[in-house]
């Protein structure tokens, strides 16, 4: 079997957006049968909260459509990030730019915004942590939607993932 395909989701803290697109995309991956030919984890540009659980909102809202993100913890981006991952997708275009910033040219290829693989016309997962439920939810609408339209295109990218489905993997 190929190696498989790694991808990163970025946000600034990595206690909000990040897990919660971990967590939505890898059971997305797990209901197709590719847990083991897709691989995902997340990080933050910054380490304000490296260590710690996911926000108890987050937590809440994404255990509301049966995610359970309580056990992940925050990192922030290393550099090793950029060498490792196939893919990483920022939460916002601010994301983006740090991530820029630290990425060495010849893996700037694998940088985009995750909303890049949404239906809808928003850029960025809006930053929820200074508002309310409604603002959480709209993160689990964009990247449950965004998720949907990135295993497509992987689908799409790697003729392995094909060979996996026709299988019922
Ligand atoms: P996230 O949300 O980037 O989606 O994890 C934030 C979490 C923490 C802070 C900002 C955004 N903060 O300022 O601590």
């Amino acid at each position: 079997m190929a190696d498989p395909i790694k991808v990163l989701m970025v946000c600034l803290g990595n206690i909000c957006r990040s897990p919660t697109a971990e967590a939505v995309f890898r059971a997305r991956v797990q209901a197709a049968g590719l847990g083991n030919q897709i691989l995902v984890d997340s990080a933050g540009t910054s380490d304000w909260h490296a260590g710690e659980a996911p926000d108890p909102r987050s937590i809440h809202h994404a255990a509301g459509r049966h995610h359970d993100i309580s056990g992940l913890r925050a990192r922030q981006v290393q550099a090793e990030d950029f060498e490792n991952f196939h893919y990483i997708f920022a939460m916002d275009r601010q994301n983006l730019r740090d991530l820029q910033q630290h990425c060495p040219p010849q893996q700037r290829h694998k940088l985009g915004l995750f909303l890049q693989h949404g239906s809808g016309q928003l850029q960025d997962v809006p930053d929820p942590y200074e508002h309310g439920p409604q603002q959480f939810e709209q993160v689990l609408d964009l990247v449950e939607d965004a998720s949907s339209g990135l295993l497509a295109f992987l689908r799409q990218q790697h003729v392995q993932l094909h060979a996996g489905q026709q299988k019922g993997a």
